[in-house]
């Protein structure tokens, strides 16, 4: 079989816009988009920029936008028509890679200090069950930005909201963080829960984390 893969191509040093260029890839049942992303690279434009690592689900590295739904490239199926393109709302260094250091470091300056004096000379203490359990789910996310290209509040205010990925951190340490009211933080959510759709990881980012955070 072969597909039509049109990507999303921007190098911003050198192009003021990003324009689309297709190639046409073979592909056999079973395979998945970022085996059509590695052969591009291979056989026909070594000059593609795109991010993976595990090649199974772990990493999230790989996460794009397919056919305009962000998704993991390791994970979601070649197709015989395709359009790949970066994710959206986050700033691109080149082609299909996005500056995650740059959202990661604008959600941690907007965190709330974890620690600190309330924690001195507390010494461990034992966590219910419940509690563990939801941090470790909560915990499962392998931070593909998926969740953050899909949310219209962090799209409208990048610079204020933490985003899914910002709740979802400021719920797994809540009840750590005695005295930090953080109910405030998510007042820009829309309730929309496009990020629980969109996540490879199904964690519950609104109808859980989010939701409890908002008291509902
Ligand atoms: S539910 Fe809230 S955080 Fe999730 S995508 Fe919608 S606005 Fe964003
Ligand atoms: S919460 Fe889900 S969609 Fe969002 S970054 Fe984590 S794993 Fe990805
Ligand atoms: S390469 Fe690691 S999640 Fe896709």
């Amino acid at each position: 079989m072969k597909a039509t893969v049109k990507i999303l191509r921007w190098d911003p040093e050198r192009a003021v816009k990003p324009r689309y260029r297709t190639y046409t890839v073979p592909f056999s049942s079973g395979d998945k988009v970022l085996g059509g992303l590695l052969y591009i690279y291979k056989h026909l434009d070594p000059c593609l920029s795109f991010r993976f690592n595990c090649k199974g689900r772990h990493c999230g590295e790989c996460a794009v936008m397919i056919n305009k739904k962000p998704g993991l490239s390791c994970a979601v199926p070649m197709s015989r028509e395709l359009t790949i393109e970066p994710l959206q709302n986050l700033s691109v260094i080149k082609d299909l890679v996005i500056d995650r250091s740059r959202t990661y470091r604008s959600i941690t300056e907007r965190l709330p200090r974890i620690g600190g004096k309330k924690h001195e000379g507390k010494g461990l203490r034992t966590l219910p069950m419940d509690l563990v359990d939801r941090i470790v789910r909560l915990d499962d996310c392998i931070q593909c930005m998926c969740c953050m290209a899909v949310c219209p509040a962090y799209k409208k205010e990048p610079e204020t909201f933490l985003g899914p990925v910002g709740l979802l951190a400021l719920v797994a340490t809540r009840e750590e963080i005695p005295g930090i009211d953080v109910r405030e933080r998510a007042v820009p959510c829309t309730d929309c829960g496009q990020c629980e759709k969109v996540c490879p990881r199904h964690i519950p980012i609104h109808s859980e984390a989010i939701r409890k955070l908002k008291g509902n």
